[in-house]
């Protein structure tokens, strides 16, 4: 972090837990802020559909101060899209955020870059806050390609969007070959495309727009990821399954953030 937005840490728990075990690891999430805050950064879980409910329902119950997000969304509002959600259903449910255009969705889900624009544009368009992924495979971080590749999806997702919406969005820099891998991007490689991808967000008109990584991104390498890599959060997946971890993963940023509100002043 520079001259840092507010943190964000949202936990990506993909196609795990049922709503049983999801509210169980919410109310953990719960008593472990209760316990010691986060006073500075927003904290964000993203359950399976099938969870949502259950998950804001103790949220809310237990003022649990954690915002609630779905992990897709159908671009269209309605009708004959078998197995899907759109985005009317989740804001009815009383959930803010979504992830849109994750690289599963992407590579295993046929998510092009068209459908991830039209996904990004409902989604905002019904006020969700949309948390834009992009990210290179392997094969193009190897043919020093990355920089490039990331622009483009950045610019196919974004140009033309209606800077009134610009306030919902926030991209996550996910390396495909550093997730679930636990090969984690190296902090000079976070901070080379945080810095790229803030210039491309700022000349696509995005100044104020938070960058978070994702990425194998667990207890031990958060801090110096957080420190140097001048992201602004992240986009975690396995470490968010366990309450300890995850919150550590929090607690990193918010004592990043504080230091540097500390120099600041
Ligand atoms: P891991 O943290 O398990 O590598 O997953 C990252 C991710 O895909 C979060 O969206």
């Amino acid at each position: 972090m520079t001259n840092p937005l507010k943190p964000l840490v949202i936990g990506n728990w993909k196609m795990n837990l049922d709503f049983v075990e999801a509210v169980h690891l919410g109310q953990q999430i719960g008593v472990l802020l209760r316990h010691a805050p986060a006073e500075h950064t927003e904290v964000v879980v993203v359950p399976p559909f099938v969870d949502l409910r259950s998950v804001n329902s103790i949220v809310a119950s237990e003022r649990i101060p954690v915002g609630v997000g779905a992990q897709h969304v159908n671009p269209h509002d309605n009708g004959a899209h078998t197995g899907e959600v759109s985005a009317t259903m989740l804001k009815r449910l009383g959930v803010e955020w979504v992830l849109v255009g994750h690289s599963e969705r992407r590579a295993m889900y046929a998510m092009d870059d068209v459908v991830v624009a039209e996904t990004l544009r409902a989604a905002v368009r019904n006020g969700l806050r949309a948390v834009l992924c992009v990210g290179e495979p392997q094969e193009v971080r190897e043919d020093d390609g990355h920089d490039a590749y990331v622009a483009s999806q950045l610019a196919s997702a974004l140009t033309g969007l209606d800077p009134k919406f610009h306030e919902l969005v926030t991209v996550a820099y996910e390396p495909i070959w550093a997730i679930g891998t636990g090969l984690t991007a190296s902090t000079e490689q976070v901070r080379a495309m945080t810095s790229h991808l803030r210039s491309t967000l700022a000349r696509l008109g995005l100044k104020e727009c938070r960058v978070l990584y994702g990425g194998s991104v667990n207890a031990e390498n958060a801090a110096s990821i957080v420190a140097e890599g001048l992201v602004d959060g992240f986009l975690v997946g396995g470490a968010s399954l366990k309450a300890e971890s995850f919150l550590a993963v929090v607690r990193a940023c918010d004592d990043c953030y504080a230091l540097m509100a500390n120099r600041r002043s």
